[in-house]
């Protein structure tokens, strides 16, 4: 993963609290939605780069336009997946995503930022609208059909599933929480976990060389 052991250390901290977290619910989930893929078996293809990430997507943004892969061609991608309800993990890598964009400066022109919701029952395009803006003003958030949300975050192997609450009133969403970095022609680069800072994400775009003419 990288040289540096104190940053793998705390890197396989995060994925393991991740796993904990996610494994916790992992009964409720079951009864509760069609099973997807265990989240284990899908970190597991994530983090050691078993499958491949990323494809095409048939998508709605926030303004109600559709969105394919193919619009974004020639652009570096960064990809979060992820719900607006969520209370803390989705905002704060939100939040890291366009702070990383704008420390880039001028180059960060050629970063797109993406949050495609693992929860289209109330992501609706318009509700995306108010909540995109929140984080960077040329963050595009991305719903659709509950097939097409599917198949999106089978492509980029995203573990979600919703989980009711204890009265059976409201639910939450329980998602897997990478930022995924893809190339301009639409290639897989490699993943950030979550949490991570704005300075990093920066660093590891500029690192790659992936802003150069
Ligand atoms: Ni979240």
């Amino acid at each position: 993963m990288n040289r540096h052991p104190a940053l793998a250390v705390r890197f396989f901290f995060l994925a393991t609290l991740m796993l904990t977290g996610l494994s916790a619910t992992a009964l409720r989930s079951f009864a509760q939605s069609a099973p997807g893929r265990s989240a284990a078996e899908l970190m597991d293809a994530v983090m050691w780069n078993r499958e491949p990430i990323g494809g095409p997507f048939a998508l709605i943004d926030q303004m109600g336009t559709p969105r394919s892969e193919q619009d974004f061609k020639g652009k570096l991608l960064l990809v979060y997946f992820g719900f607006t309800y969520c209370p803390d993990i989705c905002p704060t890598d939100l939040q890291a995503i366009g702070l990383a964009i704008d420390q880039l400066g001028a180059a960060g022109d050629k970063v797109q930022p993406l949050f495609i919701t693992v929860d289209p029952e109330r992501d609706t395009s318009a509700h995306l609208a108010g909540y995109v803006s929140l984080f960077h003003p040329r963050l595009i958030g991305l719903t659709g059909d509950a097939a097409a949300i599917r198949k999106a975050a089978d492509a980029y192997k995203v573990y979600y599933a919703k989980v009711a609450n204890e009265a059976g009133t409201d639910y939450t969403v329980d998602h897997s929480a990478f930022v995924y970095l893809m190339g301009a022609d639409g290639q897989y680069l490699g993943f950030l976990p979550p949490g991570t800072t704005p300075e990093r994400i920066a660093e590891a775009i500029r690192q790659r060389g992936l802003l150069k003419p």
